[in-house]
């Protein structure tokens, strides 16, 4: 008897991740900026994909995400879009596409849509993006946010620091997440904040929470793959945990091949054509 054919695997889309508010089943979303990375998360089971202005600390070396421009973003969407087969990939506003007006914003958007292939953009603010936010969702481009600490609001925040810690911040990031989840979002990101502000905002609004550094309660997680699969041993983040230590293990492959080089043990015979 013959097999029957496998069926692929069910696109992971925004209407299906957000039925899954209140549902118990938890998102589980990365970082990737390029084909390998993102195709080794897709292949995982990894559910969102997430082209990430960080980008512009661990592929380019800034000391924030706020150099990153919208054709890089594009260009590190599409290249990450070829990877991916399964996953919901979500590609990040750059500082400045959206800031100045909806209309920026909407054709930043439609960029990241058309030419990079996303299936949803990151916004990352709360009330002032809010009319934005419900503009791309009445043009049918699923929106994510993201509140707490955002990243391109660094130097307002003195550095990268932990927000929510007082009541002024709480009460904003409150209301962030409610004018997010209004505005039509199916989604946002919490970032580092205090977990059980992260629970509250969790049970109080309808759009799914992707916590980093905001705790267990959030209907799921994100993080920089760098972090996650220890890239860079020098660095790991209170809030990252390590799953691998590939900084190392490449470490070791280029001193065990520059080792070969020098010692004439590379290429073999069996490497080399007659
Ligand atoms: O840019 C990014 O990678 C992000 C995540 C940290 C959520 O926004």
């Amino acid at each position: 008897m013959s097999e029957a054919p496998s069926q692929p695997p069910a696109k992971v889309t925004a209407v299906a991740l957000a039925s899954r508010k209140g549902a118990g089943e938890r998102v589980v979303a990365v970082t990737a900026y390029d084909v390998t990375f993102a195709r080794l998360a897709d292949q995982a089971g990894v559910d969102v994909v997430l082209v990430g202005d960080s980008l512009g600390m661990v592929i380019q070396g800034h000391s924030s995400t706020l150099p990153v421009t919208l054709d890089e973003m594009v260009y590190h969407c599409r290249a990450a879009s070829r990877g991916v087969a399964r996953a919901h990939l979500v590609a990040d506003m750059p500082f400045m596409s959206y800031q100045a007006s909806v209309e920026d914003g909407m054709r930043a958007a439609g960029r990241l849509i058309k030419e990079g292939g996303a299936h949803a953009v990151k916004v990352e603010g709360g009330v002032d993006a809010a009319p934005l936010i419900q503009r791309l969702v009445a043009a049918g481009v699923p929106v994510m946010g993201h509140v707490g600490m955002t990243p391109q609001s660094v130097h307002a925040f003195g550095g990268f620091k932990v927000q929510g810690r007082t009541s002024s911040q709480r009460e904003k990031i409150l209301a962030d997440a409610r004018a997010v989840a209004d505005a039509g979002a199916y989604a946002m990101v919490i970032e580092s904040v205090p977990r059980k502000l992260a629970a509250e905002i969790t049970l109080g609004v309808p759009a799914l929470t992707i916590g980093i550094g905001a705790g267990a309660a959030c209907d799921g997680q994100v993080l920089v793959m760098h972090d996650l699969l220890g890239l860079d041993p020098a660095w790991k983040p209170r809030f990252a945990r390590r799953y691998g230590k590939l900084g190392e293990a490449a470490q070791a492959a280029f001193s065990a091949y520059a080792a070969d080089v020098r010692d004439g043990r590379f290429p073999s015979d069996d490497e080399s054509f007659e």
